[in-house]
């Protein structure tokens, strides 16, 4: 059976033949778009290093089968940056030292993204918290990321004062 699925990947349109409907969304990123940023830590939804937004959510790229996003926009860690500039929620992670080894990086950046964008949590550390816990971290950095989120959600918000 050969069929493919149309995506937005980091705003660009791809159409991916598919070979096999079992691939998760998580292996076509890494190993058909080459897109290594998303991690596979567990590859059964219980790190969280493999969190990208899929139309503007987040969620766990190995739990997802690719022909189930067909038609979908995916924001991944590469497409975060504009150009040489970082995101926000980037520079607040290098600032506040929220990570160490960097594996669980690119699913708390993301993972981090879409609580900012649900807007839930705004200001309150024990929210981000729990917010945050679907997304673990070995090397113990998470002081520094609820740090850094709580950051991002000032920056963010100060950058939408701006713009409005
Ligand atoms: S690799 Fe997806 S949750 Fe661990
Ligand atoms: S920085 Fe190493 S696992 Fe989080």
């Amino acid at each position: 059976m050969s069929l493919s699925i149309s995506l937005t990947v980091n705003g660009a349109s791809k159409v991916v033949p598919i070979e096999d409907p079992r691939v998760t969304l998580l292996d076509l990123l890494r190993e058909r778009l080459v897109l290594t940023g998303t991690k596979k830590g567990c590859d059964r939804g219980q790190c969280g290093a493999c969190t990208v937004l899929v139309d503007g959510r987040r969620i766990n790229a190995c739990l997802a089968l690719a022909v189930s996003v067909d038609g979908a926009d995916i924001l991944t860690i590469e497409g975060l940056a504009k150009g040489d500039r970082l995101d926000p929620v980037q520079a607040a992670f290098i600032e506040h030292d929220g990570f160490q080894c960097g594996f669980c990086t690119p699913g708390q950046i993301m993972s981090a993204t879409g609580l900012i964008r649900e807007g839930e949590a705004d200001g309150d550390p024990e929210r981000v918290r729990e917010g945050m816990s679907g997304n673990l971290c070995r090397c113990g950095a998470h002081a520094g990321i609820i740090e850094a989120v709580l950051d991002a959600q000032r920056r963010v918000a100060e950058q939408e004062r701006r713009i409005a």
